[in-house]
């Protein structure tokens, strides 16, 4: 049984598809503080398998040790957490406590019932500025905002706990950028309020529920002056986390970045999304958004040799299936 925090967002709901499809059985842990129960009813029909759902928190750390034990988890895959940019600047100490008191509590729990196996989600946004591209795994590490600052911590707590105790096995995945849905169209993002994240704006803006977007700077230093980032379809992100879990039942603690290797600039983006959906897009170029960086994407050899895993999804395939779950669900999951 294999506990998946944080298993009804956006992630983590494509993630139980692969997981119900490879034969595992799952139970997920979610306080739906960023999420709807609903999801998690559109996997098990996509799926046709049923998956045990238990709200609570991660930060309760005597329901955490009683859930595993109830179930017979032998291995837990980490998405609860916040993730917002923004947000963590202006509430740094609510991202503390979600992401990485947490995270500890749950490797206390882990720890006290004897489950050794972990894959945590990370980002890229460790890395900070770009000392050189693409990003190796071995860059140097030096997350730039509260969030990723939670992020690493978490990453150098793991690898703390594997140097204490190396019977554990951890894998710590670097995702760039996820976009895109179950091909289904049933589950995808839902953002609560104003979207972030490109992909999510642009689509808002495509199903009329936004009038306009803001292309955040066309001054950078890209071949059309917009950001550039490696974009990776949601369920090839998903299908990282099985390839990632097989290696778990020897121990060991690595990082590894889930992209595509490839960038696309903002205005790329729009492009291909217009192709997908049949709507114009209209933008405003507006001055850069604090903290961005020109460009960043992943090298990808690592995963590979390490994993057999490589995404296999175009930006194209992205903004079709991001689109199909858009239009018909065109308020989310309601
Ligand atoms: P999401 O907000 O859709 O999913 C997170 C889930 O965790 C939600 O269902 C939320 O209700 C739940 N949750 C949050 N705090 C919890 C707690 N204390 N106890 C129990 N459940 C809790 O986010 P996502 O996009 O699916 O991201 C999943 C993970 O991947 C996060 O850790 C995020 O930081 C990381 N990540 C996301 C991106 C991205 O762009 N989406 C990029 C890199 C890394
Ligand atoms: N952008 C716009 N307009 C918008 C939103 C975004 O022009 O309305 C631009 C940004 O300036 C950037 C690009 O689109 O150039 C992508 O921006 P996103 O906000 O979609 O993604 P980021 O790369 O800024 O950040 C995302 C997640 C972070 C994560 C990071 C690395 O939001 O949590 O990827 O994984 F850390």
């Amino acid at each position: 049984m294999i506990l998946v925090t944080g298993g009804a967002g956006y992630i983590g709901s494509h993630a139980c598809i692969e997981l119900l499809n490879a034969g595992e059985d799952v139970v997920v842990l979610d306080n739906f503080c960023n999420s709807n129960p609903a999801s998690l009813d559109r996997v098990q029909e996509i799926c046709g398998k049923p998956l045990v759902v238990v709200e609570g928190d991660i930060r309760e750390q005597a329901a955490v040790e009683k859930l595993i034990i109830e179930h017979g988890c032998t291995a837990v895959l980490h998405f609860a957490g916040l993730k917002s940019v923004q947000d963590s600047v202006a509430r740094p100490l609510e991202y503390y406590d979600y992401n990485v008191i947490g995270s500890h509590r749950l490797l206390r729990a882990m720890e006290n019932t004897g489950v050794k196996k972990l894959i945590f989600s990370s980002s890229a946004t460790v890395y900070g500025k770009p000392q050189f591209l693409p990003y190796t795994e071995d860059h140097p590490l030096n997350a730039i905002n509260p969030y990723g600052r939670t992020k690493l911590t978490i990453e150098d707590m793991l690898r703390d706990q594997y140097v204490g105790d190396p019977t554990w096995s951890i894998g710590i995945l670097r995702y760039f950028n996820p976009v895109g849905a179950h091909e289904s169209g049933l589950i995808g993002e839902d953002p609560r309020g104003v979207p972030n994240n490109l992909v999510p704006f642009v689509a808002q803006v495509a199903i009329g529920r936004r009038d306009r977007l803001n292309v955040w700077g066309n001054d950078y230093d890209t071949p059309d002056g917009t950001g550039v980032r490696d974009y990776i379809h949601v369920m090839d992100l998903a299908a990282g986390h099985v390839s990632a879990l097989k290696l778990l039942d020897t121990p060991r603690c690595f990082a590894v970045n889930l992209g595509t290797g490839a960038g696309s600039s903002v205005l790329e983006v729009v492009r291909a999304f217009e192709a997908a959906s049949g709507k114009h897009i209209p933008y405003d170029v507006k001055p850069r958004r604090p903290g961005d960086i020109d460009a960043y994407y992943a090298a990808t050899d690592y995963a590979l040799r390490l994993m057999g895993w490589k995404a296999t999804r175009t930006i194209e395939m992205m903004c079709s299936d991001h689109w199909r779950w858009q239009s018909s669900n065109p308020n989310g999951y309601g």
